[in-house]
This record gives structure tokens, sequence and C-alpha cells, in this order.
């Protein structure tokens, strides 16, 4: 197969920004995204109803002209987040979920929840009208090794959390652990789970053997080979649980090249194209729609995308920037460290 055209996808995990670092990494996305679920972990974040309103009208005045794109607008969960605020941003129709990030366990997630006992009244709520979770699967406990955080989450939040709230939709989100992607099977049809571009392509040896790749470091990190391939191995499965969240996190330079750097790897530029290399890696080019344009909606409960875009094998490698340039600064695009081939049509 050498061309491809499938359902114009959706991005169910990603990271804009505000002010220039937005007008310069929107464009990015918006070129193959027909939408995408926006993360609220600004500075300060996006808490209420009037914040994501705001926020969404920052990003749609950052739109280029003639560029279409639906931003789909998260709350970012707070011990203070008042359950009435909550229904009234699910009924306003632009809010699609709610972001739990234990506080610590990430960029910008000091205001995040500590004690999940002080927001269950707004995950009742939630339960009760549909709004689905999305949850920064990682515990904090410094006595937890970090690459033990995502199976220790499951096992002690998670699980007794959907005990306690079978009602509760929840996306465990950009899984990156064999327990991850067990779980996420097993869960029904009120748990899914995302799983980023990156973390099929690079396991903890690409950041870590022959000097440090800081390019490479997010959150959750990077882990061994075996998770590597069941993560591979869920997103091409056809299972409708897996779809598509790019995690798309873009940092300067000179905070990710730095004494203590900034944990994001920024793929919205060759997101499509490197996906399409790994479907067909796996034998698996004819699900590739599924897991970018279909089971994302579905779990959301929105339409799928009528629009359209294609992709061609070429004989020559894609070539992508660099960097991408911005009023904050250089912004480094994730390279794969191989040749993909798979250009798309724009
Ligand atoms: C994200 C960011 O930079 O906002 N970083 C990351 O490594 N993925 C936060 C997050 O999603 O954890
Ligand atoms: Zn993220």
């Amino acid at each position: 197969m050498t061309t491809l055209t499938i359902r114009r996808p959706d991005d169910w995990h990603l990271h804009l920004r505000d002010g220039a670092m937005l007008q310069a990494v929107l464009p990015e996305t918006a070129r193959h995204f027909a939408r995408a679920i926006i993360m609220p972990n600004l500075v300060p974040p996006v808490v209420t109803l009037d914040d994501a309103v705001a926020y969404r009208d920052r990003i749609l005045a950052a739109l280029p002209q003639g560029m279409t794109f639906e931003p789909l607008m998260t709350l970012y969960l707070t011990e203070g987040t008042d359950p009435t605020d909550v229904e009234r941003a699910a009924a306003s129709g632009l809010v699609k979920a709610v972001k739990l990030y234990p506080a610590g366990a990430t960029t910008n997630s000091h205001s995040g929840v500590r004690d999940l006992t002080k927001v269950m009244a707004v995950l009742e709520t939630m339960a009760r009208i549909g709004l689905p979770l999305c949850t920064h699967g990682e515990v904090t406990d410094p006595e937890v090794d970090i690459f033990d955080r995502e199976a220790v989450f499951i096992d002690t939040v998670l699980a007794p959390l959907r005990r306690r709230l079978p009602e509760l939709r929840i996306v465990m989100e950009h899984i990156t652990t064999e327990e991850g992607v067990a779980y996420a099977a097993d869960g029904g049809e009120n748990l899914a789970a995302t799983i980023t571009t990156h973390h099929m392509i690079i396991n903890r040896n690409h950041i870590l053997a022959g000097g440090i790749k800081p390019h490479y470091y997010c959150l959750p990190v990077a882990k061994r080979e075996k998770h590597r391939l069941a993560l591979r191995k869920a997103a091409t499965s056809g299972s409708p649980r897996y779809f598509l969240g790019t995690d798309s996190a873009p940092h300067v330079d000179a905070l990710k090249e730095h004494a203590c750097g900034c944990a994001g790897c920024f793929t919205a530029t060759n997101t499509l194209s490197l996906l399409a290399h790994v479907f067909e890696e796996e034998g698996a080019l004819d699900r590739l729609e599924g897991f970018t344009s279909l089971h994302g909606p579905a779990f959301y409960r929105l339409p799928v995308n009528t629009a359209t875009v294609a992709l061609e094998k070429r004989a020559e490698p894609c070539v992508w920037p660099d960097k991408i340039v911005s009023g904050a600064g250089p912004v480094t695009v994730f390279q794969p460290g191989f040749p993909v081939h798979w250009h798309v049509l724009t």
C-alpha cells in the first residue's frame, strides 16, 4: 500500500500552552487534526468554566486564517473545584472532560489533588452526568521508583476509585506500561486509555544510553522495551479501548536542555507520519483510522469527522524542521532516529 486516506484524526491529549507558544504550536496540530482535548495545566491552571471559555477564545484567536480546528476543553481538578461549576461546564458543551493531576506528578501539577476524598463530590457529579475524568496515572510518593509509578497508581488509586464509583468514565492518559495496557483491556465500557506516538517509538534506553537525550524525556517516562512493544500491540489491535493522545508538550529548548530539564516531547508536527510508519511495521495500516479517528469519538460520544486526510509513501524520507520557532524561543521537534516515508498530503 502506498496511499492511505483516513478520516481526519483527533488528538485526545494535547498541550497548546498560551501566548507566543500557543501561536507557534497551534498550526502544527491544526494542519492535520480536526479536534483535540486541550490540557488545562497552564499557570495559573484552567480550573473553572469561565477559565475554559476564556482559554478556548484565546486558542481560536490564535488559529491562522484558513485553518479549522475545534478545541475540546478540560478543567483542571483541584481540591477546591465546585461540583456545580463542573456540571455547568459539561452542560455548556464546551468542556469535555476534567483532568486529574496528582499534585507534584508532572509539569504544572502543584495545584492538583493530594487527597482524592476531597474531590469525591465532584467525581460523583461527573459519574452522574457522564463527564469523563482524564487521569495522569502516576503516584507521587518519593519512595516509589519513577519506573513503577504508573503500575502503583493503578493498584492503589485507580482500581479503588473504580470500585467506589464504577459509573465514572475514566481515560487513563498516556499509558506507558503493559500493566496499563492490561488494566484498560479489562475495564469495560467506562474505561479507555490514550497512547502517545513517542511511547511507541522510544524506550528508556533511547533517553539514557549513550548520553542523556533531554528531548526524549517526558512524563510518564518511557519504560523498558517490553512495555513499548505492549503499547504498539494495544494501539494496533483494533480494540476501541485505545486511542491516540499525542501528549505533544512543547517546552523551549533552554528549559529542556537544562540542569533540571522539563518533561515533554513535542510531536505535533510529525505524529501522523510516525504513526503510519509504526502501524505499517505492525502490519496494521488498516487499523490506523480506528486509533486516530474512530475510537476516541466513540468514547467521548462525539460524531466522527467527515473530512479526510491522505498519506502517501514515497521513496524519499520526510524532512521536518529540527525546531519550531516561537516568540518564547525554539522548540525541538521529536526526531524518531530513523527515516520515515509516509508523507501527509495537505
Ligand atoms: C506535560 C507538560 O509538559 O505539560 N509533560 C509531559 O512530559 N507529558 C505534562 C504531562 O502530560 O504530564
Ligand atoms: Zn500531557
